[in-house]
């Protein structure tokens, strides 16, 4: 599944004019329009409590209207997969790939309004959005591919007594799907994907804050062809739909992408019931440092800093939030810094020029203020970027840079743009991994070092899911760097990589 045979999506070069200039005309041509969504049973539009859609960058301007699904809706949607989930699993693994496969090409189709839809409704910037778009469509290939190539026929294995057996993979049932809103059409679409590819039943619980573009992704669903009872979709609030959605007997597991505490919540909800045990895949929190000693090449470091803290509002679970950097070059470090930080441009996402966006919500923001006003209290800044005059009816969050004494003081992960620095000496490096492990989380780790002893006893000593060397730590590739952590970080195994659909499968030995 990482060979020739699959290739990844190959989106567009924004930098080649001859490749922007249509594509953004494309995109312009959804300026103005408004999407609508609502709950989607067995291919039927419902209506619902709806709720008025805005741009995070200005919300003066409309993008469309969400209805919401009521807990009845959530149970209809159960309802209706797990009636559809004997017909939907007996279904050959070709041919249920073969919908991903033509979804893909229908995403493919459909980029240009996409992109409009992921920058007005999430926020996120031209580039992002065209990343977003494209990791959708390789998380579609990728599970269709390997469902294809894998679950088709029941393999033979030959047992220690000499026996043999044949080996085959089936779905577990009806999945529940909840997606966050940072990745909202990737990791929606990764999800569901997983489930259907594997021969299990979907309903889907997008984030609140972004249920058009993931209704769009049903659409695109169903116009590929897909049975319309193996996809339910249901938006809403965690307490009305996420809450009986998980606490329903009749599911056989939950994909979860979100906080450690909305994970740890749907895992005592699911052993609560009183019926067969559910899995649980979830994708949770982060407290990602860098390391960086006295080898490293400063240049790159402050590139991949930069891109690492800040790069979609740090809004990534991959983001930097605490970079170490060895004392003897800090000063110098922290001088790059303050200087590409003054050069950030800040605003409006739909802009080629701009590189940071606006973070998604109120809520967000005020969560973000409030941190940088207790640490500008307590903590040494270091840089603060300027927001232009067109941020001021947005959700904006200037990225800030702080100096700190260590990850410890940090509670919470604080899920923005907003970087920590520590030094640290030479002889201490082994008490900094143990502080980073200390955390409890174990998602994404940056090393920047020309010593290979040092980052591979880095490597060693960390416990975190993705470990990246002299590079920057976000922006994993389906197929490539396989995503997901350890801890508090999640349960694994990570998507995008070999053994995700697994988690999502029986396997049935006849003899
Ligand atoms: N997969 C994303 C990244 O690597 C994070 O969710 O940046």
């Amino acid at each position: 599944i990482f060979g020739d045979e699959r290739k990844n999506s190959a989106g567009i070069n924004i930098d080649i004019e001859s490749q922007w200039q249509p594509f953004s005309e494309a995109v312009q041509g959804f300026k103005e329009h408004q999407w609508t969504a609502g709950p989607i049973i067995n291919g039927e539009h419902l209506d619902g409590n709806e709720q008025p859609v805005t741009a995070p960058y200005d919300r003066r301007e409309s993008v469309g209207i969400v209805a919401h699904a009521s807990a009845a809706q959530a149970s209809a949607a159960i309802e209706a997969a797990a009636a559809a989930y004997p017909a939907w699993s007996a279904r050959p693994a070709a041919e249920r790939a073969e919908y991903l496969q033509r979804l893909a090409d229908l995403l493919e189709a459909n980029t240009p309004e996409l992109v409009s839809l992921c920058h007005r409704e999430a926020g996120k910037t031209i580039q992002d959005s065209i990343d977003e778009i494209r990791e959708a469509v390789d998380f579609c290939r990728f599970y269709a591919h390997q469902a294809a190539t894998e679950f088709a026929e029941a393999k033979e294995v030959t047992c220690f007594d000499g026996t043999s057996k044949l080996l085959s993979y089936q779905g577990r049932g009806v999945f529940v799907c909840i997606s966050p809103w940072n990745f909202p059409l990737a990791i929606f679409l990764g999800q569901v994907t997983a489930a259907l590819a594997a021969g299990n039943t979907v309903v889907a619980k997008p984030a609140e804050q972004t249920s058009l573009i993931a209704h769009r992704g049903i659409e695109l669903m169903l116009e590929a062809g897909l049975p319309a009872g193996a996809i339910q979709f249901v938006p809403g609030t965690g307490a009305t739909v996420g809450t009986p959605l998980t606490s329903d007997p009749r599911i056989a597991g939950v994909a979860f992408t979100g906080s450690t505490e909305t994970a740890q919540r749907i895992n005592r909800t699911l052993a609560a019931r009183d019926c067969e045990p559910a899995v649980l895949v979830a994708e949770t929190g982060g407290q990602n440092a860098m390391i960086v000693d006295s080898t490293a090449l400063p240049e790159q470091v402050v590139r991949d800093v930069v891109r690492s803290a800040f790069a979609s509002a740090g809004q990534r679970c991959s983001a930097l939030r605490v970079l170490y950097v060895q004392a003897d070059i800090a000063d110098r470090i922290i001088s790059l810094i303050k200087g590409a930080m003054a050069e950030l441009a800040v605003g409006r996402p739909e802009l080629h020029s701009t590189d940071v966006g606006p973070v998604i919500d109120k809520g967000a923001r005020q969560k973000l203020l409030t941190h940088i006003e207790s640490l500008k209290n307590q903590a040494k800044l270091v840089a603060q970027a300027k927001l232009d005059e067109t941020c001021q009816h947005g959700d904006f969050v200037a990225p800030s840079a702080f100096e700190i004494s260590g990850i410890d003081v940090l509670e919470n992960e604080n899920f923005g743009p907003i970087l920590h620095i520590v030094r640290f000496k030479a002889d201490e490096l082994d008490q900094v991994i143990d502080q980073i492990n200390n955390t409890g989380f174990g998602l994404t780790m940056g090393v920047h070092s020309r010593n290979e002893r040092t980052y591979c006893h880095i490597e060693r000593r960390a416990r975190v899911g993705n470990c990246y060397v002299n590079r920057d730590q976000v922006g994993a590739v389906v197929g490539v760097q396989p995503f997901g952590g350890q801890g508090l970080s999640g349960t694994g195994p990570k998507a995008g990589g070999p053994h995700y659909l697994y988690r999502f499968t029986k396997d049935v030995f006849n003899a």
